[in-house]
């Protein structure tokens, strides 16, 4: 399959013609790529629904997404609609994450649909916490390696408190407080790093919005090396940007990359979303 490397280091784009009959064997080709490359990006996709959820179907088993409150329709419950009306002032996921990690299995892949794409700006941010464990020194890999990192909802609700939630999602409040019933705190402990099951790659499982401290030591003893990985995996050496259109259908693997998106716009954006494979993350020995 013909593809195109988005940088140096990160990310594949392929057009939608290379998947023109998707069977089998392209599916497979697919997943491949996407465990080797870990964010794909394909142009000019031309899908309902229906045909979107069959296709990211080809990389796992799809999930109802509780953090999203906008368009679960009864139909589609495992899509979200991830929307910014004209005059909104706060966007989703405007700050460097991964979903889920406060759950024991979070979801390993996502993937977005760009629908309703302002004419410029809205672009999301992604980097590779792969390329940011290889780049560290052996010395400080080892130290990273031996520690265990709790992530919580709890930190992540301190940083995006409810009323900014709101105004985020347009909801009101008792959507908000149904869905917050919805998804009550958790915490999940995880291997600070981690490893593709496929691929045997290591890369660094933590980031600024859900991970608190280090498994033994406290938030305060914790902070100055969490501190220094999160800048570390946010470096732009290991980012990709991609800037969307209608038709773009993005894929990541969640545990080894972490989005951001970029609220630098005043038109109305509109993507749809899944979630699929929640898995525990492997520890790397
Ligand atoms: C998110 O999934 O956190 C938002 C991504 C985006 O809207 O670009």
């Amino acid at each position: 399959m013909n593809f195109n490397y988005l940088t140096g280091n990160f990310g594949i784009e392929i057009q939608a013609k290379e998947l023109a009959d998707v069977d089998q064997g392209t599916g497979l080709t697919l997943q491949n790529l996407w465990h080797e490359h870990e964010l794909l990006v394909i142009r000019d996709m031309d899908l309902d629904t229906q045909a979107f959820v069959n296709f990211c179907s080809l990389f796992g088993e799809l999930q109802k997404n509780y953090f999203f409150f906008q368009g679960h329709s009864e139909e589609y419950p495992q899509v979200a609609r991830i929307i910014k009306e004209i005059g909104e002032k706060k966007n989703t996921g405007g700050i460097w994450h991964h979903d889920q990690g406060y759950y024991s299995k979070p979801v390993k892949g996502i993937a977005l649909y760009g629908i309703d794409i302002p004419n410029r700006g809205g672009d999301t941010l992604f980097t590779s916490s792969t390329l940011a464990y290889e780049s560290l020194s052996t010395a400080m890999q080892q130290v990273v390696k031996s520690l265990n990192v709790i992530h919580t909802t709890e930190l992540m609700l301190k940083k995006q408190p409810i009323s900014k939630l709101m105004e985020s999602s347009g909801e009101s409040s008792s959507g908000i407080e149904r869905a917050l019933k919805l998804m009550p705190l958790e915490s999940a402990v995880h291997p600070a790093v981690c490893r593709n099951p496929v691929t045997g790659k290591p890369f660094l499982y933590l980031n600024r919005t859900t991970t608190s401290h280090f498994e033994g030591m406290t938030l305060d003893e914790s902070s100055g090396l969490l501190d220094y990985l999160f800048k570390h995996i946010e470096k732009p050496e290991f980012n990709c940007r991609v800037q969307w259109r209608p038709g773009t259908l993005v894929l990541w693997n969640n545990h080894q990359v972490l989005h951001y998106a970029v609220n630098d716009y005043n038109q109305r954006r509109e993507l749809h979303r899944v979630h699929f494979s929640a898995e525990r993350p492997i520890k790397y020995l």
